[in-house]
């Protein structure tokens, strides 16, 4: 039921900080992630993984690309991320002990299940899922499972199952890292980063009146651009699917480093620009890029942290954020993108939780 909520995606928005909470119980302590709570077989089949495929669709896929860069970082494995329709239609190599990784909140969709059958025939190290279903296809035909704890998503785009899923992969990047030499203090650290996560997500959900207000920018709009840079790039993938898919106003997300590459000509003042600014060592190369955004006249929405020093001014409006560790923030920085949709959306009037032409689970090809 939506209860309070006008909408379920806005109820399972708002359940963030509860389901994330939930997806990171009993699987770390204050400092460390505990291994046995991801399976019996997790020590060995993580132990001498060389290589990690992941597959998966739509914002599971996003999800995957954000664990791209946390499994090269934390544990130094090599990672490569496909959706699931293009990597059953090509011939492919799997290399030596492959962790072959699928990401589904349903674990019924069509084209990720019909990938592992087809990569189980070629032979890999292990098949590990992240889902949201118990007994679901994916989770009965995988050989270690984390479950994410969103509980049922209604609404067809998808919200609390990406945050809970980066949850559970940023937890299997750690034990993944642990046997390839991740130091304990590192690893704490970053523990303690993920245990600041609820309620710095309930902290971006405080900015929710602010970002009804910035939606209003985005009416009679046909076109957008979102901007991010490292693993802030699919989250900035992932803000432009959401706006696309509720909302109807295209949306296109870039890495900001490719504006100069083609996109950049697209902008003018009737091009919303939006990016995402943690505090990260590429901060300083983001900044650029806004400054490019701005000298061609398009309209800028930051969601930047405090002390990243982004200052509001004509042609760039501000929404500051609280500090999050550079780890984390691609979970955090999701919220205020998945607000933004949704009041754009409301606005235009249009059916929030069933969008037209979409399906929630995407069960035929
Ligand atoms: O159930 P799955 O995670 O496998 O679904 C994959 C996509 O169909 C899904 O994430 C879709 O992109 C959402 N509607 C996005 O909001």
């Amino acid at each position: 039921e939506k209860g309070e909520y006008r909408h379920f995606m806005l109820k399972e928005i708002y359940e963030q900080p509860r389901v994330i909470q939930a997806t990171t119980e009993g699987r770390i302590t204050q400092t460390r992630v505990l291994e046995q709570a991801l399976g019996t077989k997790a020590g060995n089949l993580l132990e001498n993984v060389r290589h990690v495929q992941i597959i998966a669709c739509g914002t599971s896929y996003h999800a995957g690309m954000v664990a791209r860069y946390w499994i090269e970082d934390l544990a130094g494995v090599p990672c490569s991320v496909e959706v699931a329709s293009e990597f059953r239609y090509r011939k492919h190599v799997i290399q030596q002990d492959t962790l072959f990784l699928c990401i589904s909140q349903s674990g019924e969709t069509a084209d990720t299940l019909a990938a592992l059958r087809q990569a189980k025939k070629a032979g890999f190290r292990a098949a590990m899922a992240i889902c949201n279903v118990p007994g679901s296809s994916l989770v009965r035909e995988s050989d270690l499972v984390i479950m994410t704890q969103a509980g049922p998503e209604i609404g067809v785009a998808s919200t609390k199952a990406f945050t809970t899923q980066l949850t559970a992969l940023l937890i299997f990047t750690l034990a993944l890292a642990r046997h390839n030499g991740l130091d304990e203090e590192r690893e704490a650290e970053i523990v303690q980063a993920i245990r600041m996560v609820p309620g710095q997500v309930e902290q971006m959900l405080a900015l929710d009146g602010k970002i009804a207000e910035m939606s209003q920018s985005f009416m009679d709009k046909h076109h957008s651009l979102f901007l991010g840079r490292g693993a802030m790039f699919p989250v900035a993938l992932e803000g432009a699917l959401k706006l696309k898919e509720i909302s109807y106003i295209h949306a296109e997300a870039y890495p900001a480093g490719e504006l100069k590459h083609g996109p950049l000509a697209l902008v003018d003042s009737e091009m919303p620009v939006v990016t995402v600014a943690p505090n990260n060592d590429l901060l300083e190369k983001l900044k650029s890029n806004l400054e490019e955004v701005r000298a061609r006249g398009g309209q800028l929405f930051v969601f930047a942290d405090q002390a990243a020093g982004v200052r509001g001014e004509e042609g760039l409006n501000v929404l500051e954020v609280p500090s999050v560790h550079a780890i984390t923030a691609p979970i955090v920085y999701t919220v205020p993108l998945q607000l933004l949709s949704y009041h754009v959306a409301v606005l235009k009037g249009t059916d929030v939780d069933q969008p037209r032409n979409l399906a929630k689970s995407v069960t035929v090809e």
